[in-house]
């Protein structure tokens, strides 16, 4: 892929401008080539290379299981197609809790082998150690609170996070923690939409919201449920800009048809 240099790429300094100039950003997930090269050429400022590739792409139930190989796979496709946007790429479930020489070395080999610019990775007090780790290694981080999927089995649910007094302060306390460390921005996931108000005036990086409403300082969904490809999935937070499913079931249920009653190919489609 060759790389068009009158294309000004998005850096983690241009995302804390804009949350000065006070302008949204847009994030979405891409997990492969030709979805990104779409995403990127419309505009998107952040591609995140999403551990939901573990249930939108494998059709897992949750997104413990993609592994670290996985993820660069789908991280190197999509850097290929990334002019403009900064990509940034989930650490997977397994790769960093455990102690922070492994989460070093994890994030060592996603920048290495897949050339992305930045790592993301749930959790606060509990990841401090790897978190520093990693930065000290000058890998930029994105944090993210609230509903933190890779912990599923902790909570039991996937509803609405930090509704509860004890459990908001101690987000806040996170991500005071996160700002602190030098995290570049704060994913917020699922989190009342007052407290995310709350934590996007407490901390300098930008927070960028799904499902923790407008008053934070960008935008993420996964890109293939605002399209309409995932159809089962179907949470209040999420808009839908097209039927991709319907489209498609549709495309391919014709195809069938042409296949069937040999319209296709035609005289013109073949040599
Ligand atoms: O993996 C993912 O897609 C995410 C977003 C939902 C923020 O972490």
């Amino acid at each position: 892929m060759s790389v068009n240099k009158d294309i000004r790429r998005i850096t983690t300094n241009t995302l804390q401008e804009m949350k000065h100039r006070g302008e949204p950003i847009s994030m979405l997930t891409s997990y492969d080539y030709s979805m990104a090269h779409l995403v990127d050429g419309a505009g998107i400022d952040v591609i995140l290379v999403g551990d939901s590739a573990s249930n939108v792409m494998a059709g897992h139930e949750t997104t413990l299981p993609i592994t670290l190989e996985q993820m660069i796979y789908h991280a190197q496709g999509v850097v290929r197609a990334a002019q403009r946007c900064l990509v940034v790429v989930d650490l997977p479930f397994g790769s960093y809790q455990g102690n922070s020489k492994e989460a070093l070395n994890s994030a060592i080999r996603i920048m290495k082998e897949s050339g992305a610019h930045a790592v993301k990775m749930e959790g606060g007090e509990e990841i401090r150690e790897s978190i520093q780790r990693i930065l000290t290694a000058g890998i930029p981080v994105m944090g993210h609170l609230g509903l933190t999927p890779q912990s599923i089995y902790k909570f039991g649910t996937y509803q609405v996070r930090a509704k509860e007094e004890a459990e908001a302060a101690r987000l806040l306390k996170d991500a005071r923690l996160l700002d602190e460390c030098g995290c570049f921005a704060i994913v917020l996931e699922k989190i009342p939409a007052t407290l995310a108000a709350q934590v996007t005036k407490a901390v300098e990086v930008p927070t960028i919201g799904i499902g923790a409403g407008a008053d934070v300082d960008g935008q993420v969904l996964v890109v293939n449920d605002m399209l309409g490809y995932t159809q089962d999935f179907s949470p209040r937070f999420l808009r839908r800009y097209m039927n991709a499913g319907e489209q498609i079931t549709q495309a391919v249920k014709q195809y069938i048809i042409d296949v069937k009653s040999r319209d296709f190919p035609s005289d013109k489609e073949q040599y």
